[in-house]
């Protein structure tokens, strides 16, 4: 449907903006407290908080204190929690093993807050990179990321976050059938209501910078994450992978970074119609939080801006480290 406008001055498009009044009637898009979902670090110890340089405002607390931040997150109406942890470089090895223990520090923090707060649903970040020695999302073998050993140990992390108690499974890895692996591994040990949300569109992006400082694989990075990572250059590629992850049994899907790649969340809501999340990544909110707090930009203002272009875009949610602060601004 192409929009039709009657000539000047019958059409005066101003008159659409006269008013508060008016301009909240014709108002095309709402963000809600209900799209956000909030991604947190958590580390060892009890008791701590510690900030991430990179990413002001944003600290990566221990256990105890991750259940404590996730029931002040479900008084704020926030429905979902993203669990990321920060291994030390002893926990880091070439087999990966820690991915898949059930007392790693993600499935204890996933346990910690169902107990806690049984409302809040918790997804998880499959991907070996917090416990691989050389910091790639897969084993890497003669300088290959190798694809299906990978998928295999993935399959074993997403159980092991299942039996935590996880509601939402993140692939993050960017490996080809893993999807279809863990939907059928789920479904076989009886997990049929664990849900996957697919970083189907995941970019291999320089606005994850921040995030791996925060969860410590900045210095343990070997290379590039360019052979299974998208190229920033591409958009069909991304209809083809979010095909393919809903085909294979993906409940929703994800595009990643956020910003810099809207076009990409309104074409794959249009193609697939599916429950779509972009993730607004470390970079993002970093950049803001500068310009913020040198006083260059209106922080809240360019908060809520950002976040309602998701919403403009087609996406039905996002996550995004603003998610608290937004909602105490939504709440009032
Ligand atoms: C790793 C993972 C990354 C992010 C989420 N999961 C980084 C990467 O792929 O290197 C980035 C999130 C952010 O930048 O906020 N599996």
């Amino acid at each position: 449907m192409k929009p039709t406008v009657a000539p000047f001055p019958a059409a005066r498009l101003r008159r659409a903006r006269q008013s508060p009044a008016i301009r909240a009637l014709v108002r095309q898009n709402a963000l809600g407290v209900g799209d956000l979902i909030w991604p947190v670090f958590v580390r060892d110890g009890k008791g701590v908080e510690e900030p991430v340089p990179s990413m002001p405002g944003v600290v990566r607390r221990s256990v105890d204190l991750i259940a404590r931040a996730a029931r002040e997150a479900a008084d704020l109406g926030i429905p979902a929690i993203c669990i990321f942890p920060y291994t030390a470089m002893e926990d880091r090895t070439e087999d990966c093993a820690m991915a898949w223990d059930p007392d790693n520090l993600s499935n204890r923090a996933i346990r910690a807050i169902k107990d806690a707060v049984p409302e809040i649903a918790v997804m998880t970040d499959v991907a070996l990179d917090p416990y691989n020695i050389n910091g790639h999302d897969g084993f890497v073998v003669d300088g290959e990321i190798v694809n299906d050993e990978t998928v295999e140990a993935l399959v074993r992390m997403t159980l092991a976050q299942a039996r935590a108690g996880a509601d939402i499974i993140g692939p993050s890895d960017m490996m080809d059938g893993r999807i279809g692996a863990i939907r059928r591994a789920l479904e076989s040990e009886g997990f049929s209501n664990t849900m996957i949300l697919s970083y189907a569109a995941k970019y291999a992006s320089a606005f994850y910078g921040p995030f791996r400082d925060a969860v410590g694989a900045s210095s343990a990075l070997v290379g590039d994450k360019n052979t299974y990572q998208m190229d920033p250059a591409n958009s069909d590629e991304a209809l083809r992978l979010i095909q393919r992850d809903l085909s294979e049994g993906a409940d929703m899907v994800m595009i990643k970074p956020g910003m810099p790649y809207l076009d990409i969340c309104r074409r794959v809501k249009d193609a697939f119609g599916a429950p779509t999340f972009a993730y607004q990544v470390s970079g993002e909110y970093a950049m803001i939080q500068a310009a913020a707090r040198n006083g260059w930009v209106d922080g809240e203002r360019v908060m809520l801006e950002s976040l309602i272009a998701f919403k403009r875009a087609g996406c039905d949610g996002v996550l995004t480290y603003f998610a608290p602060a937004a909602a105490r601004l939504l709440n009032g």
